[in-house]
């Protein structure tokens, strides 16, 4: 009787765990892979790495947060190296690399959509 009452809560505890899962799943078929696909799409991959690791073109995107607005990123996107020059932070880093950062075309949507990708990542 011990046995099967604690099976049977382990069934339920399992059956939270795969609702967890899938709503994870629903959550990620939202916002995320759009970003993700965008990120891919405009070579951000090639300057900052598959997952914003950074590399000897680009540098890490981390924390971002800390120092980006959503709608200020998405304006930065549009024109890099106009933006660097009234940042000394930017400026600074600007200098680890050969290349200044190449302006992306796309929609404000889709600049807001990375935006928050980027954003998020940690
Ligand atoms: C040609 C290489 C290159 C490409 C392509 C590129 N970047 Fe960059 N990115 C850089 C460099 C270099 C910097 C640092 C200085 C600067 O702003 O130019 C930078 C800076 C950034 C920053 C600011 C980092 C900080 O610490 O504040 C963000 C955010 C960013 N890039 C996102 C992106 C996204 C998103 C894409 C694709 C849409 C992208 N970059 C494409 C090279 C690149």
């Amino acid at each position: 009787m011990q046995r099967a009452a604690s099976f049977s809560a382990c069934l339920s505890a399992l059956g939270l765990f795969v609702a967890a899962l899938a709503c994870d799943g629903s959550d990620s078929a939202g916002a995320r892979p759009a970003g993700e696909r965008l990120y891919a799409e405009k070579g951000c991959v090639s300057c900052h790495g598959r997952a914003g690791e950074g590399s000897f073109l680009g540098p890490a995107l981390r924390n971002l947060s800390t120092h980006w607005q959503r709608e200020e990123l998405a304006k930065f996107f549009l024109d890099p190296s106009g933006y660097v020059k009234g940042q000394p932070r930017l400026a600074e880093l600007m200098k680890a690399y050969r290349m200044p950062m190449t302006p992306i075309v796309a929609s404000e949507a889709d600049r807001l959509v990375l935006a928050d990708y980027v954003l998020g990542l940690k």
